[in-house]
């Protein structure tokens, strides 16, 4: 007679929360578990539909080929022990919304989603997606008390793909050919660098006039809202997914990738006390270190306006949080 096995084919397995369970983190749990990066703990407030998703991604997987659970839940307990946590609940952008609408709504959610995390997986590296995100970043790192090498936000990674996706249309080429960096805030004031940008390490500067690298840069900045516009029920989360995945893996994996992460500022760049876009290394310890580039008078200013108003929202975000207590 055929006995079940007692223990599960892997015995370890690392944990990823995604908290959230909405378009970005369901899409976001699918990519994890594909990649067969880690067991995934979908959580949300919605009665049943977190162990819904689960179990119809727990399904599929046979077909897909892994072997990583997926767990529903909407009770933190469940969440015990991971590795990192993601942050995406909270509510996206409706059209004409801009990013900064959405921070009274979001930031009680954040808050409570991250001290929760903290509380059942003390030694988690989080990465906050919820918008606005350097705003929610920093009230995440604020209510958690964590260093900063394990709490960050993911925008860069997006704001980046977005730009070489432009790029790479433009001349035709291969997007993965074609690397870019975008800093500063996740909003209309982020900072696409051109100078940065290369196609197979051919400076973009020599293959595209600058007025139309400047469309590009403009439709970057743009990026989310034309696919809102397009969509009218809420934002992107494929490419968000994707640029989130790729934060777990370098760490999970100790990738040491260097991508542009939202994290707290103590000086680098002349800013201090703030959450924005700069490049980061991500290894298994979170953000191994911040690099600083030397940047033109032209860009530095850009990201200091970039930083002053995160500086701003945050501190508009600090008192609805007092207001609210
Ligand atoms: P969604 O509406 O599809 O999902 C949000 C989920 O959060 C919902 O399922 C909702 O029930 C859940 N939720 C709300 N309050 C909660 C709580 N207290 N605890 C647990 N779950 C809770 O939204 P979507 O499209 O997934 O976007 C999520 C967030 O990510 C939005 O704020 C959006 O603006 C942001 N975003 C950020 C990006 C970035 O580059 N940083 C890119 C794309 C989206
Ligand atoms: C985006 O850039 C809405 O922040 C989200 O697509």
């Amino acid at each position: 007679m055929y006995t079940s096995p007692s223990s599960p084919i892997l015995c370890y397995s690392p944990r990823v929360t995604v908290i959230g369970a909405g378009r970005v983190g369901s899409t976001l749990a699918q990519r994890i578990a594909e990649k067969n990066l880690a067991d995934v703990v979908l959580l949300d407030i919605v009665q049943g539909m977190p162990q819904g998703l689960a179990l119809d991604l727990m399904e599929a997987r046979g077909i897909e080929l892994h072997n990583r659970k997926i767990i529903g839940t909407n009770d933190y307990a469940d969440t015990t022990g991971s590795e990192i946590v993601v942050i995406t609940a909270g509510f996206p952008r409706k059209p004409g919304m801009s990013r900064d609408d959405l921070l009274r709504t979001n930031a009680k959610i954040v808050v409570e989603a991250a001290k929760n995390a903290i509380a059942h997986s003390p030694n988690a590296i989080i990465i906050v997606v919820t918008n606005p995100l350097d705003v929610m970043t920093y009230l995440a790192w604020q209510a958690t008390e964590l260093p900063r090498d394990r709490i960050m936000g993911m925008a860069g990674v997006l704001d980046s793909a977005r730009f070489e996706t432009f790029i790479a249309m433009e001349l035709g080429v291969l997007p993965r050919d074609v690397k870019a960096m975008v800093l500063g805030s996740h909003g209309d004031l982020m900072v696409p660098l051109p100078r940065f940008a290369t196609v197979n390490g051919i400076p973009v500067t020599e293959l595209l006039e600058t007025d139309t690298i400047e469309r590009l840069v403009e439709r970057t900045r743009n990026g989310g809202a034309e696919i809102v516009e397009l969509m009218q029920t809420g934002g992107a989360f494929f490419a968000p997914a994707s640029a989130t995945c790729v934060m777990v893996e370098s760490i999970l994996l100790n990738q040491s990738r260097l991508l542009p992460v939202a994290t707290y500022l103590r000086g680098e760049y002349g800013l201090e006390d703030v959450v924005i876009g700069v490049p980061c290394r991500l290894g298994c310890g979170g953000i191994e270190c911040v690099l600083e580039l030397s940047l033109s008078d032209e860009e530095r200013a850009a990201l200091q306006a970039s930083a002053k108003s995160v500086r701003q929202n945050i501190d508009r975000a600090q008192e609805i949080l007092m207001a609210a207590k």
